[in-house]
């Protein structure tokens, strides 16, 4: 037997190292060492460093600073369990992996890459496959290492070397790939058969007999991570919903997960499948869940209109933003509405949003409030999507639903009672007798310590309901000094949606106090949310991708 013939990490042993891969991938290294040389665009690396390593790892094992925040958790590409694949030895092609960089995974946090250009999406395609071949000799040296017992000089020897080389090119080469048939529109008989095809499999047994993915209660992916069926009838699709890549995922399954591969079943079968899948869902639905890069054009006007005065806002255009859950849930809605303005002097964005509830009190441990941030930068290189990073900031307006209400904590615990305060014997007085010790007006600023301070998220300080928070990479989010809070922020909820508008004069002083913005300049925007009923706090929210801002001249 060969060495590593009994150690496989996950994918069949089906050696197809095909001449002309093998080429290619030496070829597109080379590739890959002229780039690098060239100094003008970054190398993969650093686009790797800049874009991916906050989710994914520096080296890919999975464990970025982000990703404690996200479900489903990112994809460790050393391990290699790569989901959307086209061959059969599971292992991806570049074009599979080109795919995923294009289009993110809709119904995770992974976002599209389709801003950055066709040079940039290849060099990462090659960082990503350069860590799966790192990882894949790293799992077998510890193989030969801990199960066949041999020395680090045997290690080293040339004909150990020949073997590690020739395991980490079995399994990182990618196998044969199912031609796609052309997938025509469908026909109620195709989708008709595709439904008994859907039985007979007993696809049911997983999806629910109505595709709702509610025919099991509880299955975890290849990493021990919950996981569920899809429900078809949300339209969300990690692969891509054309046909073909639907083809793709019927016919190879998802490795790493509970989804089977369907190699049995005849083409036609398969498409008759997709047809029947397709047919649960209506195209809007589908295009909802990707994520997309919009131009949101800040108009210039004479006057800036009030917060809430809808007939004039509805003179502006609005832009429909695709925002996602980081901790993914089906339930969220996928839209965010915005609006921008500007009169030479500041700048104002409206933001809509549907939300059943208006939870603006967070006075109790339990409960969260309502809220919504806009990031924002200007330059050419942005930063990581998820806060930035050390070495460059992101600027942060921030509005949320407690602040711009004063919170009577009597209202919330109607039962209250203070405990004695040796501070002042009034105050002991009134908490004994008459149950009014726990009112802020009456108590001495000793005793409400974060106050004295002078802390800006003390319920009640800030009258602008808006907040400017400077933020250098996830985890580092602070409260620009009271000076340098310019923003203020109003917000409505009305008839299951919050309106909010933030306004800031256009142009600050220093960088302490954010960005500047000026009349035809141009800047990048992503914007989060947080539904105070789901618990969303700190990471745990809704966001979008980067967006342009353009402000009209
Ligand atoms: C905000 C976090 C985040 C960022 C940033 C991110 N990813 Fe991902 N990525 C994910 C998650 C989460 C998954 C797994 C989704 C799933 O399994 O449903 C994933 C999956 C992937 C996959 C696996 C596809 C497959 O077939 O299984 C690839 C490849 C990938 N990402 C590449 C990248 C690259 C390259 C970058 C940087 C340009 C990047 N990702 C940036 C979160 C992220
Ligand atoms: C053992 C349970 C199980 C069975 C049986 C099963 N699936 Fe799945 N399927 C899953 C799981 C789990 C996922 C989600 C995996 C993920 O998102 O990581 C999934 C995802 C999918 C997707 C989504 C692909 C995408 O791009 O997001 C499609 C389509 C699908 N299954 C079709 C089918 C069809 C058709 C059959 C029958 C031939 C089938 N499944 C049988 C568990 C199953």
């Amino acid at each position: 037997m060969r060495r590593g013939e009994k150690h496989q990490i996950n994918v069949p042993v089906r050696a197809t190292a095909s001449l002309t891969v093998v080429s290619m991938i030496i070829s597109l290294s080379l590739m890959g060492c002229q780039r690098a040389s060239a100094a003008s665009p970054p190398s993969g690396k650093e686009l790797y460093a800049l874009h991916c390593a906050a989710c994914h790892g520096q080296n890919g094992d999975s464990k970025g600073i982000a990703a404690a925040f996200l479900f489903p958790k990112p994809r460790d590409f050393r391990a290699g369990r790569f989901r959307l694949v086209s061959t059969s030895n599971n292992v991806p092609t570049r074009e599979d992996l080109h795919a995923v960089l294009l289009r993110g995974m809709p119904g995770s946090s992974m976002p599209p890459w389709e801003h950055l250009g066709q040079a940039e999406r290849d060099a990462l395609v090659d960082e990503v496959l350069l860590m799966r071949k790192e990882g894949a000799r790293e799992s077998f040296v510890a193989y030969l290492r801990e199960e066949e017992e041999l020395t680090e000089e045997e290690i080293a020897e040339e004909e150990v070397q020949a073997d590690i080389d020739d395991y980490v090119q079995r399994f990182t080469t990618p196998g044969e790939s199912r031609s796609v048939p052309v997938i025509e529109s469908p026909d109620t008989e195709s989708i008709a058969r595709g439904r008994d095809v859907y039985f007979k499999q007993s696809c049911h047994s997983c999806h629910g007999k109505e595709g709702r993915g509610d025919g099991v209660e509880k299955m975890v992916d290849g990493e021990g991570f919950p996981t569920s069926p899809r429900d078809f009838t949300l339209g969300i699709f990690k692969g891509g919903h054309d046909g073909a890549s639907l083809f793709r995922r019927v016919a190879y399954g998802m490795p790493g997960t509970p989804m089977p591969g369907s190699s049995a079943l005849k083409p036609e079968e398969v498409v008759d499948l997709v047809h029947f899948i397709r047919s649960l869902s209506s195209e809007d639905m589908r295009l909802a869940a990707i994520m997309k890069r919009a131009k949101i054009f800040v108009r210039a006007v004479n006057a800036i209109p009030e917060p809430f005065d809808s007939n004039a806002w509805s003179e502006i255009a609005q832009v429909n933003l695709k925002i996602m859950p980081l901790w993914w849930r089906n339930d969220a809605d996928p839209n965010l509405q915005i609006q921008a303005i500007h009169d030479g002097k500041s700048i104002a964005i409206r933001i809509t949003w549907k939300d059943g509830s208006e939870d603006k009190h967070a006075t109790r441990s339990e409960s969260f409030e309502d809220a919504v941030a806009m990031e924002l930068v200007r330059g050419n290189a942005e930063p990581f999507l998820g806060m930035g990073s050390v070495d460059q900031s992101v600027d942060v307006w921030f509005w949320d639903a407690d602040r711009q209400t004063s919170i009577d904590v009597e209202d919330q615990y109607p039962n209250i009672v203070a405990d004695i305060y040796p501070f002042s014997e009034n105050l002991v007085a009134t908490a004994e007798y008459h149950r009014k010790g726990t009112l802020r007006d009456e108590q001495p600023s000793i005793s409400l310590p974060a106050l004295a301070a002078k802390n800006q998220i003390v319920p009640g300080r800030s009258i602008s309901g808006g907040s400017d928070l400077g933020v250098g990479g996830p985890g580092s989010v602070t409260f620009r000094i009271p000076k340098s809070q310019l923003v203020t922020a109003m917000g409505q909820w009305k008839e299951g949606r919050w309106t909010v508008v933030m306004q800031r004069a256009l142009s600050v002083d220093t960088p302490d106090e954010g960005v500047s913005l000026g009349p035809g300049e141009k800047a990048s925007v992503a914007f989060a949310i947080w539904n105070g009923s789901h618990q969303d706090r700190d990471g745990q929210k809704l966001i979008t991708i980067w967006q342009d801002l353009e402000l009209e001249k």
